[in-house]
Formats: structure tokens, sequence, C-alpha cells
């Protein structure tokens, strides 16, 4: 079994005050839970107060988006060093709200997940479809686009290292989770097209985090599922019992 991968995609939220009180109950209560990942990913200008509070735990600190150039000419966009530099080991690309809100295309997250693998920063890629996609049949078409435009030109070394959240769109912030059949339906699909593209091994090995209205009373039974590693988390991520509870759902 993949050791599963809980994750905190905190958004525009917090103060930098809680996001330093709310990082240093994690890692009180996130001790001894050595079987699971747990990650999480502050607005920007939070990382590097986040770090300081922690730094020496096992707690994966990531960003929630970067830009693909190095340094330049780019007003208001982050790069892949200097997320590093304070402090962070993954980030998070292809985000719904920065494809749907943003207008991020699968070509700009190829170009940032190309550059985040060659500035040595993990990424969660996320994918998911619309509602609209889903209702009308759409919903694998709409996966596959996403995950072979997004992983165009990485080599199978990267891909092997890759954490993959399925977030359907319908389901984020909405209070509507997909069910865990609804959800393994998708993770089955994904890792039979890794497969397809890069093998068995390879596909075995990446992580399939789910995504949208993830919560301590659906944790356990959506991480039940075979194809389910993970949970990237929203609102639920905000709240340090509700977040500790849904990481227990995992270590259990
Ligand atoms: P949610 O967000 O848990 O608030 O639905 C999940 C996400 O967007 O990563």
């Amino acid at each position: 079994m993949l050791k599963p991968f809980i994750a905190g995609n905190w958004k525009m939220n917090l103060t930098l005050k809680e996001s330093k009180e709310l990082a240093a109950s994690l890692r009180t209560g996130v001790e001894g839970m050595n079987g699971v990942d747990v990650g999480v990913f502050p607005p920007f200008v939070f990382i590097e107060g986040v770090h300081s509070v922690l730094k020496g735990s096992s707690i994966i600190l990531g960003a929630q988006n970067m830009y693909w150039e190095d340094k330049g000419a780019f007003t208001g966009e982050i790069s892949g060093d200097m997320i590093k530099e304070v402090g962070c080991t993954h980030v998070i690309l292809g985000h719904s709200e920065r494809r749907h809100v943003f207008g991020e295309t699968d070509s700009m997250i190829n170009s940032k997940l190309s550059a985040a693998f060659a500035g040595d920063v993990m990424p969660i890629f996320c994918l998911g479809e619309k509602l609209d996609e889903r209702e009308s049949g759409d919903t694998f078409k709409v996966i596959e686009r996403q995950l072979v435009a997004g992983l165009d030109g990485l080599t199978t070394e990267q891909v092997s290292r890759l954490t993959i959240a399925y977030e359907p769109v319908w389901a984020i912030g909405t209070g509507k989770t997909a069910t865990p059949a609804q959800a393994q339906e998708v993770h089955a699909r994904i890792r039979a097209l890794l497969e397809d593209s890069y093998g068995k091994d390879v596909s075995a090995r990446i992580r399939i985090q789910y995504g949208g209205s993830a919560k301590p009373d659906n944790a356990a039974e959506l991480l039940s599922q075979p194809d389910i590693n993970g949970l990237l988390v929203g609102g639920a991520s905000l709240k340090k019992d509700d977040f500790l509870k849904i990481v227990s759902a995992a270590f259990e």
C-alpha cells in the first residue's frame, strides 16, 4: 500500500498569526503518526513564517502555485527557486481555481510541471471535470486531456515522483463530495491511463489524492478505496481539529 498523503490547501485564508498557530498545533498533533505524509500549503506571504514553526518537523511545506520562469520581468509571479528558498519542497499546480478563475490552460500547467521538476520542487498536479462536463458524460475525456497535456514531455522518472489530485470541480468548496465509488472510478481510470503510458511499476507508485469537500466524516471511507492514496483538503484544513481527524483517518 502507498503511504497516504494528506495535504491542506489553505487557499487565500488566515492571517500570519493564525497560520503560525495552526502550523504549531498540527506539528504537535501529528506526532507519532508516522505512516502518513502530512503537508500544508499556506499563502505565499505566510510560507516563511510557517516554515519557522515547522522546521525540523515531518510536516511537508508547499506553495499553492509557481511560475515556470526562473526570474525576470514577470510582475506578480513567484519562481520555484523562490518558494524553495523560503522552505517549500512541494507545490500545487493546476488547481481548478487556477484553471477556471485565473484562466490557466493545460499548456501553462505543463510548463509549470516541467519547471517544478527541473527545480526539484515536488508537484501535486490537480485535475478534474466541471459539473456540465460530468453531466454530459465527458468526465473521462476531460481527465484524459488534462493528464496527457499536463504530463507532455516529462520523463517517466519524473512522472513516477508525481502526486496527482483528482478534484471534481463541482465538489470543491460546495459541501458536495463525490461518493467514494464516483471518486474511485475516476482514480482507477487515471491509474489505467498512467499504466498505458508509463508502465505498471510507475502507475502503481503514483499517489492519487481525492479533493473536494473532504471532511472528517467522509475521509475514512474515501481513503478505503483502492486507488485513493490521500486527500487534498481545502476548507477542513483550516480547522486544526478537523484536519487532524482527517489525518487520523489515514493513519488508521
Ligand atoms: P475543499 O477544497 O476541501 O474546500 O472542497 C479542496 C481543494 O480545492 O483543494
